[in-house]
């Protein structure tokens, strides 16, 4: 299902058009709307890493367009060969970022594909890797709009909704993952307030959550993560919701930096604390969450701001992208198929048994 277009003012987080790839960088929000036409599958991969797409949904529809890219200067390649020079691209793509299980999911599943196709020439198979790139970009639309369908009912007239980095239509090829209960409920005319924590270091709830809402005329109040706590102290959120870049059978998960406190303080004030998932992001074969990968990023993301050293010289420091929230935290898990409660290893396995990720 095709979901009405947000912004007028946006163009598409992530665009196929007559064989091109084109990007919007994410980096340049919210003051510069710049679209990248990516030149080659070494271009994906930067893209990738340097977050120009973010967020676990785009970049596994940005990885699985990347491996068309890779391919489209091979149709006259004999089909094993095209086949061998497709896989070698997709194991380094799937290196550009470890933590969102998206990259790995959607370049699996084009090398499955590749693998199924009965094509007689590379370019037939090449036909059909685009075909099934445009399936994951399509059904990621759909996902999100299945779980603002499931996640709606959280958000009640007048209540306040926390929300940490970005999981919204920028993350997605839709109205989000976090943000697809939002924008449902403001379609359906319910008021409410959003907080949007900024989400230091690279501000992707300040640049990135904060501009969409407002685009689309949600009431949405930034603040920082430090005052996330304070905030719920007050009464003024009755329900967070945040996106995940991986969730393991037993129902830990990974999301950016500053979730786990989000969650502990949550839990403190008894705030119900929601994590919007779809099934792409889901991995049932990582048990629990000590087995997920946290990327490490540059520590001059946490010295620098806008550029500018903001640290003493040489100083230390640390910056994993992600954290790991125990299961126990949860108050459910918002997927396409319906809401998800404990015991989320029984709970998670019964719905989703069948899908790429799973065992
Ligand atoms: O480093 P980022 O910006 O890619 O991190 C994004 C997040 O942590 C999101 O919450 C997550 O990927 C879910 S996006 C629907």
């Amino acid at each position: 299902m095709a979901s009405q277009p947000l912004f007028t003012t946006l163009p598409p987080t992530i665009e196929w058009r007559d064989g091109d790839l084109l990007l919007l960088d994410q980096t340049r929000l919210p003051h510069e709307i710049v679209v990248e036409n990516i030149a080659d599958v070494k271009a994906v991969w930067r893209a990738i890493r340097e977050l120009r797409v973010r967020g676990a949904p785009a970049i596994g529809v940005a990885a699985a367009y990347g491996l068309c890219i890779a391919m489209r200067g091979s149709t006259a390649l004999p089909v094993a060969q095209f086949r061998t020079e497709l896989e070698r691209h997709a194991n380094w793509l799937e290196t550009a970022r470890p933590t969102a299980v998206n990259l790995s999911w959607a370049v699996r599943r084009m090398l499955r594909h590749a693998r199924d196709v009965d094509a007689s020439d590379a370019a037939t198979l090449y036909e059909a890797l685009v075909a099934e790139a445009k399936r994951i970009h399509e059904e990621d639309q759909a996902l999100c709009e299945g779980i603002g369908e499931h996640g709606m009912p959280l958000i009640r007239e007048g209540c306040g909704v926390l929300t940490h980095c970005n999981a919204g239509a920028l993350a997605t090829s839709g109205i989000g993952t976090a943000t697809a209960p939002i924008y449902a409920a403001h379609r359906a005319g319910i008021a409410f307030k959003v907080y949007a924590d900024e989400t230091r270091p690279l501000l992707q709830g300040a640049r990135l959550t904060a501009f969409e809402l407002q685009q689309a005329g949600v009431d949405v109040t930034l603040i920082m993560d430090s005052a996330a706590a304070s905030v719920m102290s007050q009464g003024l959120v009755d329900v967070v919701i945040v996106g995940t870049d991986r969730v393991a059978a037993n129902g830990d998960f990974a999301n950016k930096i500053g979730t786990l406190g989000l969650a502990i303080a949550a839990q403190y004030y008894g705030i119900p604390f929601y994590v919007a998932c779809p099934s792409s992001t889901l991995d049932l074969r990582t048990p629990s969450g000590s087995g997920i990968e946290i990327e490490e990023r540059d520590a001059e993301e946490v010295t620098h701001l806008a550029g500018r050293r903001i640290a003493p010289d040489a100083m230390k420091a640390r910056n994993p992208a992600f954290d790991v929230t125990p299961h126990a935290l949860v108050s459910g898990f918002v997927t396409e198929r319906g809401i998800v409660h404990a015991p989320f290893e029984r709970s998670l396995k019964t719905l989703f048994a069948a899908e790429g990720n799973a065992a």
